[in-house]
């Protein structure tokens, strides 16, 4: 999704922007553009397309400036193109914009009718007008954001430069993130911390609704109501930089091969031989969980497919009931709060707008407390929950997540056996094999070499099935999304229980149906709907413990896997799903670290 950058600097500042961008890229953007003041003067390039086309054009043109914003655009309003790059610009203004602004056709139409001319297809050209509008009134930069803003609807990150003003950049947030970055003698503005990693380590996250007025050697922050306010600066000292692809070809592939180390990380502490630690979140906590009789999880996509899976553990470990809903749904719906509910969001962004929109209903609902599992420490909804607890992913660049899904499942069975602290007893063998998970986890990678030999079966395939019974669905409804997210090939999951109830129907010679298969009780189930896609001349690729008893033919396949125990089997099964994608969409030759259409954090409805 778009990315800001912004720099107000004592030195040149188009390299950091760039950089700044490359460092964005992750979060998926089809075109890109800069606007740098130099003597007073706009210096504007924009490219469709990478980053790297932007950063042709800028070394061509030979410009510089010591204050600067750019941007990567996501498209929303109009197709990518150059005129719907970032940044716009209104005369002596110039704004970059995330977000999505809903009245943008009103004021649009408002600013025709004072003779203001569109260039773009975007609301945010609408924006720029409007602070151009105010700003010829009043010349004060910080009050015309004041009277801009009063009249958006929607959310927002934006950053506003102006060439009368070279010295001096604005950001204002309301539903979209925006952090400062704090140098020496300059000082920077981006929707995300990693952007300006090359650059500071020392962070101030801006609240919603704040507005910061940046120069090189000063920073003035105004709340909602735009009494100065003082933010905590937070100092980031983890070195590790997520921009380095460790020789793997893709992020994607070294994000799939971190997985062992980054559940390792998240239990780190976190258990200790035969228990969770139950003051893990701290003692308040532990007293509001001791009190939980229903949860509530919402989160979106993959994050979602990790409530699902975590349903099980809190319903079988605690015996609480359970509901999970994709949060675009469940903040439109009427929702029925019992007493003694606990609202849970998943988020690897924690920046998700229709994640956040959720948990802001929750908390006007009636909830006992909020619990936040995230990758993002400092994100929204981390710091507008009353708990959380963090997955310790690392930095996930790769658009499709992988380790952030996993690590998100582990979070989340600590926090059932936190729920279930009345059923000690049986936590022992269930700590006993979350200890295990990272060394199971690193013997399933091994079966790379074999996956990569069978994704050449799905190139030319324009469908797939994928089948689960039991935990095992959400497994296979999130191999799906992997699939059809990076290859492009649609793929659906079913309970496999269901195939005979309509989905059989697809079955072929031509139809690759994947499974897994751990040996559980619902193993035999499983084997009966299996044998109605053989009987149907379906190709069966079937990824299962060693144990469970398949044997190849010519149109089976079977991968064996280790036996484990149940509890971890939905990660160690979601391994070599994420392989194949993987494989099946290099074979493909897709962007597999930055798939169309797709975002990495998606801060807009
Ligand atoms: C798929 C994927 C998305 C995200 C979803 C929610 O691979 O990454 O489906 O899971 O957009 O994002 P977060 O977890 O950041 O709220």
């Amino acid at each position: 999704m778009c990315g800001i950058v912004g720099a107000v600097s004592q030195r040149n500042v188009e390299k950091i922007l760039l950089e700044g961008l490359k460092r964005l890229e992750y979060r998926g953007y089809d075109s890109a553009g800069m606007a740098l003041v130099h003597n007073q003067k706009f210096l504007i390039n924009k490219a469709v397309g990478k980053v790297s086309a932007l950063a042709e054009l800028v070394q061509q043109s030979n410009i510089s400036g010591k204050t600067g914003i750019a941007h990567t655009r996501w498209a929303t309003h109009g197709i990518p193109s150059q005129n719907n790059a970032h940044p716009h610009t209104s005369e002596n203004i110039s704004i970059v914009h995330n977000g999505i602004i809903e009245n943008y056709k009103e004021l649009r139409s408002e600013l025709i009718e004072l003779g203001y001319v569109f260039l773009s297809e975007t609301d945010t050209e609408a924006v720029v007008h409007l602070f151009h509008y105010h700003y010829k009134q009043t010349h004060d930069l910080m009050l015309s954001l004041q009277q801009t803003i009063k009249k958006l609807q929607g959310a927002y990150g934006l950053v506003v430069m102006c060439e009368n003003e070279p010295d001096t950049i604005l950001g204002t947030r309301s539903g979209s993130p925006l952090v400062v970055g704090i140098g020496i003698d300059e000082n920077f503005l981006a929707s995300d911390q990693l952007a300006l990693r090359q650059v500071t380590d020392r962070f101030i996250y801006l609240e919603e609704g704040d507005v910061v007025k940046l120069r090189s050697n000063s920073i003035d922050i105004f709340d909602q109501s735009f009494s100065p306010v003082v933010r905590e600066e937070v100092v980031i000292s983890d070195v590790h930089d997520a921009a380095d692809k460790d020789g793997f070809r893709h992020y994607m592939l070294k994000e799939i091969f971190e997985q062992p180390e980054a559940i390792a990380r998240t239990l780190d502490g976190r258990i200790s031989h035969e228990s969770v630690v139950q003051d893990l979140l701290g003692e308040e906590a532990r007293t509001v969980l001791s009190q939980v009789t229903q949860v509530q999880i919402v989160a979106c996509g993959t994050s979602y497919h990790a409530g699902l899976i975590a349903k099980y553990a809190i319903e079988e470990w605690a015996g609480i009931p359970c509901l999970v809903d994709i949060a675009s749904e469940y903040r439109y719906r009427k929702v029925i709060v019992p007493d003694n509910a606990l609202f849970i969001s998943i988020s690897q962004s924690g920046e998700t707008a229709d994640t956040l929109a959720a948990l802001r209903k929750a908390k006007a609902s009636g909830y006992l407390s909020s619990l936040a599992i995230c990758n993002v420490p400092n994100s929204s909804l981390v710091r507008e929950s009353a708990f959380s607890l963090m997955t310790c992913a690392g930095v996930e660049i790769g658009v499709a997540s992988t380790k952030a899904f996993t690590t998100q499942i582990v979070a989340l069975q600590l926090v059932a056996l936190m729920l279930a602290e009345k059923r000690k007893e049986e936590h022992k063998s269930i700590v006993q094999a979350l200890h295990q998970l990272p060394d199971y986890c690193q013997r399933v990678l091994e079966l790379n070499d074999r996956i990569e030999k069978i994704s050449e079966h799905f190139v030319e395939k324009h469908h797939a099935l994928f089948l689960g019974r039991g935990v095992q669905y959400p497994v296979a409804m999130e191999g799906a999304l992997k699939l059809k997210e990076i290859s492009y090939i649609h793929a659906e999951a079913y309970a496999a229980g269901e195939l005979k109830h309509g989905p059989l129907a697809l079955v072929d010679s031509d139809m690759p149906v994947i499974t897994v298969a751990p040996n559980n009780e619902l193993l035999e189930k499983l084997k009966s709907n299996l044998e109605e896609v053989q009987a149907r001349g379906g190709k069966l690729y079937v990824f299962a413990d060693q144990s469970a008893g398949f044997s190849e033919d010519a149109n089976t396949q079977v991968f064996n896997l280790p036996h484990v125990p149940a509890c971890i089997a939905p990660i160690i099964y979601t391994l070599p799903l994420q392989l194949l994608s993987y494989h099946v969409a290099v074979m493909r030759g897709t962007d597999v670290d930055q798939p169309r259409n797709l975002a990495k954090s998606v801060t807009v409805e």
